[in-house]
């Protein structure tokens, strides 16, 4: 069954000219992450604000749990969980006593509300700073307070807007553990995201968006494959360039791609490790000894720059608290991510 189901969703701001959303359509299976991923601007916390019924689309339906987010909004509102990239909680009072608001404006009695709290506040590993003041939290703690006031009544679906964008990479990871608990617990989760190792990691299936609709959908794999499978890649000294582009040639069966600026010759290759052995035995009877020599997946950022012909990350204009720490940590893990899945 669906959980989430978005159909043509066109939103403009600014009197027609800003197009958040251009006809954007995705779905979302119950009991499963999608990771909702696009740069800065593609639409997606409009997306997000649709779904959770807090503005209306110009066109275009949606239903959360089979309910109308635009006929029913109060209905869907009971039972979904939304935590925000801007955290509703009030600075001045303590983690505890935000959480015992929130169940209190979601109609729990006192003493549930405060069990509630309890709970939450355990599952996140608040409970020793539960009676400090929020402005005293860290980044990461502020966020998982945010997302513990999301869960106060079990929502049935959750969504997160970029639920790590300015953590540094510490905050990061811990914030990844809570959600993939949250996940394997059985909630229906839409994520935002503009990392692609944070899509990589959480989401069952990934929906690339840009400039208001979505690209291309598929698990990290299917997207992988999308764009082409393995390549052989053999980099030499400038001497043995056009040897080795022969030897590329005669594995991959094809003209292979020469970088000279670093001085690296590619193929696309359908036999996986065979071609590496047979390449690297041929440079070997050749006497050409290479600088590097292997076989590339693609990576999710190729994905990225083959469907939309920019970076994902390169339009972050974020200025939350260690957004640059968290842009770098986040490049620093796109590259060590080639082999994880
Ligand atoms: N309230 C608003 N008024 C005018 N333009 C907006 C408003 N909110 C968003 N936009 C514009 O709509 C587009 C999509 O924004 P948004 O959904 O916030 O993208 P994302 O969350 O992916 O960064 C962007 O061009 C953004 O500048
Ligand atoms: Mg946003």
């Amino acid at each position: 069954m669906k959980s989430i189901v978005a159909s043509d969703l066109y939103k403009t701001y600014d009197n027609g000219s800003v197009k958040a959303l251009n006809g954007l359509n995705l779905d979302v299976e119950e009991g499963t992450v999608l990771g909702v991923l696009g740069p800065n601007g593609a639409g997606k916390t409009t997306t997000v604000r649709v779904l959770a019924t807090l503005l209306s689309p110009d066109s275009g339906s949606a239903t959360v749990a089979g309910i109308d987010v635009i006929k029913n909004p109060q209905a869907v509102r009971k039972i979904i969980g939304l935590s925000g990239q801007y955290a509703a909680v009030d600075e001045t009072l303590t983690g505890m006593d935000n959480l015992v608001m929130f169940g209190r404006l979601y109609h729990l009695n006192a003493k549930a509300a405060k069990a509630r709290a309890v709970e939450l506040l355990e599952q996140f590993s608040l409970t020793k700073s539960a009676t400090r003041p929020i402005r005293t939290y860290s980044g990461g703690m502020r966020r998982r307070l945010d997302l513990a006031a999301s869960l106060i009544v079990k929502p049935k679906v959750l969504f997160l807007d970029e639920p790590t964008t300015g953590l540094d990479p510490r905050g990061r990871q811990e914030m990844w553990g809570v959600i993939s608990e949250l996940v394997k617990a059985g909630v229906t989760l839409l994520l935002t995201t503009q990392y692609l190792d944070e899509a990589d990691q959480l989401a069952d299936e990934i929906a690339v968006i840009d400039h208001g609709k979505v690209i291309a959908r598929g698990t990290s794999d299917q997207l992988k494959r999308q764009v082409g499978g393995e390549r052989l890649e053999i980099v030499v000294d400038a001497a043995h360039i056009n040897q080795v582009a022969q030897v590329v040639k005669q594995v991959s069966g094809v003209n292979p791609n020469i970088d000279q600026a670093i001085r690296s010759i590619s193929a696309p290759v359908t036999t996986g490790s065979k071609a590496l052995i047979e390449a690297a035995k041929l440079l070997d009877d050749a006497q050409i000894h290479p600088l590097d020599i292997g076989l590339k997946r693609p990576s999710l950022d190729d994905v990225f720059l083959a469907l939309t012909g920019h970076v994902a990350e390169e339009k972050s204009d974020d200025a939350t608290e260690n957004s640059e720490i968290a842009r770098k940590d986040g490049k620093r893990n796109r590259r060590g991510r080639g082999d994880r899945k």
